[in-house]
């Protein structure tokens, strides 16, 4: 009885999210298809841009005012992930910070989330942050500087835990799905396995083929 009741509630919720998401989705600076998100999350949606097969999970917060948000294919959130794009100007003295609204050279940088991407519960993303192809962010992480690819994050500040593959599975995985020119080579996967660390902040994200809805964001590999 009480799994009926719960299973037509969830129901009942569906049934008010498709028709909310319509319109909504509109509004995203672009998006590619099967693309689904919570209409009661927090959007800053022109300066949003997400890819194909995205789902952006239960209540998330995605906040750009003065940078973007790129996503790309195939990312999964889990609940309530917080993205930020952007810090207050903290170093004018004589004024308070609410009072400042001329901001510093870093202050506001764009997110990018490569493809393949699963962004565990309630992670923070700072701004400048991007995450590289196939890594995993773990629950509650707070992500202040940029994931290799295929990295598993984790903590406060997020650190790599482990990556998810060996080198040569890597390889194999990345044959099995991309064209061989969006492949990373063995010396790059090598460099970052070795070094098992973070990376720096990017300024701009290097995004190729953004605009119509129809021809979703393509995220340019790290190449660092
Ligand atoms: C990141 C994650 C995938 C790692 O799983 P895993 O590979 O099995 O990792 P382990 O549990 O073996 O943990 C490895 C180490 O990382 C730590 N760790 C794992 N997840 C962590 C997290 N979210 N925050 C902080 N530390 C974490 C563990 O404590 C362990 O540390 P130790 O080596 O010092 O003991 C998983 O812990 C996680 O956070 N999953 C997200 C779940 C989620 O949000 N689901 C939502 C539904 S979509």
């Amino acid at each position: 009885m009480l799994w009926l009741m719960g299973k037509s509630l969830d129901l009942s919720r569906r049934a008010v999210r498709r028709p909310l998401m319509v319109p909504l989705r509109s509004l995203f600076g672009s998006h590619g298809r099967k693309f689904r998100f919570d209409p009661w999350g927090r959007y800053s949606y022109p300066n949003i841009h997400v890819g194909d097969y995205v789902s952006l999970g239960y209540r998330p917060i995605l906040l750009a005012a003065r940078s973007e948000i790129w996503i790309g294919n195939r990312v999964m959130f889990g609940p309530q992930v917080v993205i930020v794009g952007g810090n207050h100007n903290i170093a004018v003295p004589g004024q308070f910070m609410c009072d400042v609204y001329e901001k510093a050279d870093n202050d506001d940088l764009d997110v990018t989330i490569e493809d393949d991407v699963w962004v565990g519960a309630r992670a923070v993303i700072l701004r400048g942050v991007r995450i590289g192809r196939g890594s995993v962010i773990g629950a509650g992480s707070v992500v202040t500087k940029s994931v290799p690819p295929y990295a598993i994050v984790a903590g406060n500040p997020a650190r790599v835990v482990r990556f998810r593959w060996d080198v040569d599975t890597i390889l194999r995985h990345e044959d099995a799905l991309y064209p061989p020119e969006e492949r990373y080579t063995r010396e790059q996967l090598q460099k970052w396995q070795t070094a098992g660390a973070m990376l720096p902040l990017v300024k701009k994200a290097p995004i190729t083929g953004i605009g119509a809805a129809a021809s979703p964001p393509r995220v340019t590999p790290v190449v660092s």
